[in-house]
């Protein structure tokens, strides 16, 4: 027996009669049994072959080869991912809404192709933006919430500008988390009221990594080439490890926030995914320089590559360069943290790159870890915690929060939220779908309400002395933990090799405004979701993230190790147990 896996809306109808080329729409799936559908595997919703290339987990390079042989457009591969969408968006839900005029930007992309002109590694590569990323287009720009449905942004987000400008064709905004996480303390990752629950092709059952949740889950599952998120404090690299993807977060000031939603100035980074490292840093390439919409940029001058020279994708290399690097482990400060399974797998991985001719120093901490990392987990309240909030990394973002998001809609039109007291009323008078109380007042996905919001609120934006010894305490002491690390006897490291589940690893970069790169590197096996192997480096070092992230994944590839990226499995995919658990 078999039976209809795959999704048949009218529009996947409609997309499959316009085409004679996308081969295989309604692939039939043989059909399984509860428990077999619970256990999930990567075959359950097979992808169509694009105009007879295999576009499941094409890297960009492979794109661009079969475009420059004549065998795929950029129009097809819109078609396609468009495909792939309806086949799973009903699951995952990885996008907001679909970009009406991608079809005519690649078509566009396809005319210049032929008349010669291929502006980069990007031409005619689809891609989509978290939907807290500003677009003047025939899209909204929403954060998740209907308080800016209809809204009007002032010009494209210089990062978007940035992709246009390579030749990268908007598809769409991708779901997220609603406001980036900033309204609530307890909430369903990956949910919003205008975009509901994004979820994991890993375990739809599941928090599915967020705040760029979409972003993370669309590439994973195939659905889109690569994405853009944002993080402030785990954003990027959260959801990147649970879709066994890569996730790139650059220095703070490194890529322009200059139209994208806020939370705070002094960690917010716009950051890539992709499902190889290459995919991610020619994402990166493309957006990183200076904005004079975001004065943060400025400080990038002198620390990036010379124009001309090939961006951060000249540093990309294979295994043999590890022979020359030196990691430094912060087994104390991270490792510790991770569970039995997690620094069973990584630690065969260090191996190995030990093995691939590598020096691993272990034991090389952060300085004064015992006080700055939260031993229970993520907690950015966990200066708080300890009961100092001049300490903490959440009472400076609460004020930044309450000002940086002030500045931004003063320069939206049509919207009648004009500031943070706005929001919240709004939340309030639509408490049913914006859960603007805590339940059983508001909305199951919004547990807490918008106590985020109320807190943020509270400050009225004041920065006060508390707020200043807060900032000071958490960039300086974060800066200076990584940097000591990265300090062996005199010697300078070339990165720090660190779990980021559950998470300590990447609020220490965040509060320091550090990069942080994740590779794929296993499969948690009770829930099915994976995690990542970090590299933490100082500010402004990313050409060592892209070498020994790619030299890793490199390695990854040849060595036969099951240590590295795997497909989705899809588990649960008969469950829906919404909102996902918070
Ligand atoms: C293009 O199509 C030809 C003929 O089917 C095939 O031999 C070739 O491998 C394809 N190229 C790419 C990059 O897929
Ligand atoms: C917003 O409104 C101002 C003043 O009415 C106008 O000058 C500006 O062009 C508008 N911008 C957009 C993006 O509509
Ligand atoms: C968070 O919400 C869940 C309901 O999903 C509830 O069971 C739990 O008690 C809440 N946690 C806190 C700390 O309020
Ligand atoms: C950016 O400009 C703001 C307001 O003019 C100022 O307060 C802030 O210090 C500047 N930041 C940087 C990093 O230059
Ligand atoms: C190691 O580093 C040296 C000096 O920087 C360089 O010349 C050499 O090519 C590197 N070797 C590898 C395998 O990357
Ligand atoms: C690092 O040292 C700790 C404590 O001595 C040890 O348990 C662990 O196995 C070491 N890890 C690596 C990767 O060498
Ligand atoms: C600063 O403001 C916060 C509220 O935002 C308050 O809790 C704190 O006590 C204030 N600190 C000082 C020194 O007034
Ligand atoms: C925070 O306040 C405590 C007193 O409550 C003080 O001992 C500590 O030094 C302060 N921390 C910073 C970073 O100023
Ligand atoms: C999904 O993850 C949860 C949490 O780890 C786990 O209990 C559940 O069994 C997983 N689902 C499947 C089908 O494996």
């Amino acid at each position: 027996m078999r039976s209809l896996a795959v999704l048949t809306t009218a529009a996947a109808v409609a997309a499959a009669a316009s085409s004679g080329n996308v081969q295989g729409v309604f692939e039939l799936t043989p059909s399984l049994t509860p428990l077999e559908a619970d256990a999930g595997s990567p075959d359950l919703f097979p992808m169509p072959l694009c105009k007879g290339f295999k576009l499941e987990e094409a890297t960009i390079d492979d794109m661009q080869k079969a475009m420059a042989q004549g065998n795929l457009t950029s129009v097809d591969l819109v078609h396609c991912y468009m495909v792939r969408t309806f086949q799973t968006q009903q699951y995952i839900n990885s996008v907001m809404e679909i970009n009406p005029d991608a079809l005519a930007i690649a078509s566009q992309r396809d005319a210049e192709r032929k008349a010669g002109k291929v502006r980069g590694p990007l031409h005619g590569i689809p891609f989509t933006v978290k939907d807290n990323i500003g677009t003047a287009d025939n899209m909204q720009t929403t954060a998740g919430s209907w308080a800016l449905l209809g809204s009007r942004v002032p010009r494209d987000a210089h990062v978007v500008a940035r992709l246009r400008d390579a030749g990268a064709v908007l598809f769409g905004k991708a779901t997220l988390s609603e406001w980036a996480d900033m309204r609530s303390n307890n909430y369903s990752e990956g949910y919003s009221a205008r975009g509901g629950n994004c979820r994991s092709a890993y375990n739809l059952t599941v928090n599915p990594g967020g705040s760029s949740s979409g972003s993370g889950v669309g590439v994973g599952a195939n659905a889109i080439a690569f994405s853009l998120g944002t993080e402030t404090d785990g954003s990027v690299i959260n959801p990147a490890m649970r879709n066994s993807i890569v996730g790139f977060k650059p220095t703070v000031g490194l890529t322009s926030r200059g139209g994208v939603v806020p939370e705070t100035e002094h960690q917010d980074s716009v950051g890539t995914f992709g499902r190889t490292v290459r995919d991610a840093v020619y994402a990166f390439d493309a957006i990183w320089g200076v904005d004079p919409h975001d004065n943060y940029t400025s400080a990038q001058e002198g620390h990036t590559p010379k124009p001309g020279c090939g961006g951060y994708a000249r540093f990309l290399a294979q295994k043999t360069a590890l022979r020359n690097a030196t990691f430094g482990v912060p087994w104390n400060s991270f490792w510790v943290h991770a569970g039995d399974e997690q620094r069973r797998v990584l630690g065969e991985l260090v191996e190995l790159i030990r093995s691939a001719g590598a020096t691993v120093v272990n034991e090389t901490e952060i300085t004064n870890y015992q006080t700055l990392v939260s031993p229970e987990g993520w907690n950015w309240d966990y200066g708080t915690a300890r009961g100092f909030p001049n300490e903490s990394e959440y009472t400076y973002v609460k004020v930044d929060f309450y000002n940086n998001i002030k500045k931004y809609l003063s320069e939206v039109n049509n919207t009648r939220v004009r500031d943070l007291e706005d929001i919240v009323q709004f939340n309030k008078d639509n408490a049913g779908s914006e859960g603007g109380y805590p339940m059983p007042d508001g909305h199951p996905a919004f547990w807490s309400g918008q106590d985020g919001f109320l807190a943020s609120l509270a400050t009225k934006g004041v920065q006060n002395e508390t707020y200043f010894q807060a900032l000071e305490f958490c960039q300086g002491s974060t800066r200076r933990g990584i940097n000591d690390a990265l300090n062996h006897k005199g010697r300078r490291l070339n990165g720090l090799l660190v779990p980021v589940d559950p998470g300590q690893s990447y609020q220490i970069a965040a509060q320091a405004g550090y990069p942080l790169v994740t590779i794929p590197a296993g499969i948690h096996s009770d829930s099915g979701m994976g995690f990542g192997l970090g590299i933490m480096q100082t500010a402004w070092a990313e050409a060592e993230l892209v070498r020994w992230a790619s030299a890793i994944e490199h390695l990854q590839h040849t060595s036969g190790t099951p240590h590295k990226r795997t497909r989705p499995t899809w588990r649960g995919y008969l469950v829906r147990n919404l909102p996902v658990p918070l």
